[in-house]
């Protein structure tokens, strides 16, 4: 059986291991799946030793995206965009593939609450390491981006990465007030601390369809200010975990599983 793991620090709280058990439910697929703790400052040892020791693949989650970018020998064109590596599996010829199934994770989601249309104006908020993982393929289904960040350089070196296709631009959150937008992402880790990104009023109407990246036992500070500028589409970025974890096994296996049992699974665990 083959042996995999999701390494973070923390990683105690992931969920991870628990979708992997679901999805080789539902396909048949038997896979062990762990989770470790690696230090800080040890990612690359912590991993060789995994393999050393048969693992065949892992989930990378927080710190270790860029470390992990690094440490591979191959890219995926998407791992390389996103400059972050969130899926690791062991090639035949023992050498290390980088994926990052986090965009494509999200653009599932979107689609699969039908929240997403092409040709979208899109507000992203945040400039970090989440939000230069998910414009690619929001472009890739033909949408307008806007990116807003509290720091406004951080969100000028950001779209400069995708200058190339004229369809990311770069606002002060001030500016953004009278935009008619379609979709508004967070990509900001502010609901960690329950902050909300600063944003105008005005800018929500129900017709805004309101997606957080960020996810909890109940709803997020971003979704509940959302509601109270009248959103009344909104989701919080669970389906989008699953998301990443389904297109991370089908990197493994060769079978992409289906996700909405597994969310309903979750959600139904989380309010126990
Ligand atoms: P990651 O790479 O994991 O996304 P990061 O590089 O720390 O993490 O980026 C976090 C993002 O959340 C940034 O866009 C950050 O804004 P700054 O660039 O101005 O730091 C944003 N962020 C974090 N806390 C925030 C808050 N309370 N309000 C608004 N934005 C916040």
């Amino acid at each position: 059986m083959d042996n995999f793991v999701v390494f973070g620090n923390p990683v105690s709280h992931s969920k991870s291991p628990r979708i992997h058990q679901l999805f080789a439910e539902q396909t048949g697929i038997d896979h062990r799946y762990g989770s470790r703790c690696a230090p800080l400052e040890g990612f690359a040892a912590a991993f060789h030793h995994f393999v050393s020791e048969g693992g065949a693949g892992a989930n990378v989650t927080v710190p270790f995206k860029q470390d992990a970018w690094q440490l591979a020998n191959v890219l995926s064109d998407r791992a390389a965009i996103a400059g972050a590596v969130n899926t690791l599996k062991r090639l035949p010829d023992g050498r290390i593939l980088g994926d990052n199934t986090d965009g494509v994770g999200l653009l599932s989601d979107l689609q699969r609450l039908s929240m997403i249309c092409h040709g979208d104006r899109i507000l992203l908020v945040g400039a970090g390491g989440a939000a230069r993982g998910v414009i690619q393929p929001l472009l890739d289904a033909g949408a307008q981006i806007t990116v807003v960040n509290r720091t406004r350089a951080r969100a000028e070196e950001l779209a400069a990465l995708f200058a190339a296709s004229g369809r990311v631009k770069v606002r002060d959150i001030g500016q953004v007030a009278d935009s008619r937008i379609d979709l508004i992402i967070n990509a900001t880790s502010s609901g960690i601390q329950g902050e909300v990104p600063s944003l105008p009023a005005g800018l929500i109407t129900p017709a805004v369809r309101c997606y957080d990246m960020f996810y909890g036992r109940q709803s997020t500070p971003f979704l509940d200010w959302c509601r109270k500028q009248g959103a009344t589409q909104c989701a919080d970025g669970l389906g989008m975990l699953v998301g990443q974890a389904a297109h991370a096994f089908q990197v493994w296996h060769g079978i992409l599983p289906e996700t909405a049992v597994a969310i309903a699974t979750l959600k139904a665990e989380m309010c126990e």
